[in-house]
């Protein structure tokens, strides 16, 4: 098989770039490990920025989202038994957010595809990238049916995720990569009950962290910081339900409470690999970083990456330059490093850390009542919430709906 871009993995920032890429009529072939039930039926992120929003209703897909998604005007802080309201409209000049499900954006993104007859080949295995340094790169995998397949392409993308075998390609010795591992996890249910606020609620509680998200008026989504390395078992429903009652009830409120349809375990890292271009390959999303998710950042800078990659390729078919490719990791560094601070304090002001001494958590409970007494810090976690603008704007090709 040949074709212009070989894509590795069907998460937001593969589908992405392939639908960007076919609105400027270049072909790509995706390969996805999984199965699309299995992508189509993950439950991971919920929040995305006002950019992301823009780019998908601007390029066709966002008709969806706009009718069952949420929009949110901001968010609350809860310590100390009191909530704060960050009001990001009134912050940033009008901007908002939009409460929608990875999982529904990967359906809108895979049906878009199909509608363009494009395919995306599932299941595969066995992912090799070849000659990646050369003109001619090549994937070798091997099929849903266990025959051997070669793409042969122009340029490999890797948006195969953080344990994907795009990163791994680029030899170790030229890889630059900065990493902190955190001592806390999530515990992510989804539950039925009716919804709890109009707004999410970010709590910090000396018994650790919460968070109380929503899908639909009867489905919620809440988090609660727990060890890492604890597993999901020791978790009844009932001891999650005590646990989120003792970190985020108030005098004269209480957390309604339901079945839990869905729970799991997540640990956190921020991780960046600079190294996001090597010959023809281009690393995207979590493949090339990964940011807590107490910020609400990943899907929206994997989106970010590819509105940039998608412009480079364009402008290397049409024009015969590389000008923008060969700032592809510079240009997108910017962003990523700045949503790395955002998601890294975000995250340290409001989980409970064990090893902290008393100095610093007088310190942790003095930045969030910063954040919320003083209208400057209130702006600053408003613009970074809602999302920096896109680096490049955006192109006319991607306004045009095809
Ligand atoms: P992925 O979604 O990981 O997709 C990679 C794809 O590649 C997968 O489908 C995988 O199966 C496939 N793959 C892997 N290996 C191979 C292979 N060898 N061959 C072929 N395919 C392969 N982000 C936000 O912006 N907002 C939020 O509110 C938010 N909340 C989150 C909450 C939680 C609990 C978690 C865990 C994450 C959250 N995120 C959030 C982060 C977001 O989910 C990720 O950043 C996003 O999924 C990254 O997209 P991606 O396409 O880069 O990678
Ligand atoms: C959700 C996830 C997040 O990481 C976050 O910061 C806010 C909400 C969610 O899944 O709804």
């Amino acid at each position: 098989m040949r074709t212009q871009v070989g894509i590795i993995g069907a998460g937001p920032a593969g589908l992405m770039l392939s639908h960007l890429l076919h609105l400027q009529g270049i072909e790509s072939i995706i390969i996805e490990s999984r199965s699309r039930e299995e992508i189509e039926g993950t439950i991971r992120a919920g929040v995305l920025e006002q950019g992301t929003v823009d780019l998908l209703n601007a390029t066709g897909v966002g008709e969806r989202m706009m009718r069952e998604g949420h929009v949110h005007e901001g968010i609350e802080l809860q310590f100390n038994g009191n909530r704060h309201r960050i009001d990001f409209a009134e912050l940033t000049g009008g901007k908002q957010i939009m409460v929608y499900p990875q999982h529904e954006v990967i359906k809108d993104l895979v049906a878009a595809r199909l509608k363009a007859n494009r395919t995306i080949f599932f299941n595969v295995c066995d992912v090799k990238l070849v000659n990646i340094e050369s003109t001619q790169p090549k994937i070798e995998y091997t099929n849903e049916l266990g025959e051997s397949q070669v793409i042969e392409c122009d340029f490999i993308v890797g948006c195969d995720g953080f344990h994907g075998p795009s990163r791994q390609s680029i030899p170790k010795s030229k890889r630059v990569e900065k990493q902190q591992i955190y001592p806390f996890g999530w515990l992510g249910i989804i539950a039925e009950t009716p919804q709890v606020n109009p707004e999410l609620i970010y709590a910090h509680h000396e018994r650790g962290f919460a968070l109380l998200s929503t899908r639909t008026p009867s489905i919620q989504r809440h988090y609660l910081q727990v060890d890492p390395k604890d597993d999901i078992a020791n978790w009844s429903d009932d001891r999650i339900w005590s646990e989120l009652h003792a970190r985020v009830d108030m005098e004269g409120w209480t957390l309604p409470q339901g079945p839990i349809i869905q729970k799991n375990i997540v640990s956190m890292r921020s991780f960046v690999c600079e190294t996001m271009q090597y010959g023809r390959l281009y690393l995207a999303g979590d493949a090339a970083h990964i940011v807590p998710p107490t910020g609400a950042k990943g899907l929206n800078l994997a989106v970010a990456d590819v509105q940039v990659l998608s412009q480079g390729i364009r402008e290397f078919y049409e024009q015969g330059n590389q000008n923008i490719l060969q700032k592809y990791s510079q240009t997108c560094l910017k962003r990523i490093w700045r949503a790395q601070r955002f998601s890294w304090w975000m995250t340290t002001i409001l989980h409970t850390n064990q090893n902290h001494s008393p100095f610093e958590y007088g310190i942790q409970l003095t930045e969030l009542d910063n954040v919320t007494s003083s209208r400057n810090a209130a702006a600053n976690l408003a613009e970074n919430y809602v999302g920096l603008p896109f680096e490049l704007p955006l192109y006319k090709h991607e306004l045009s709906q095809k």
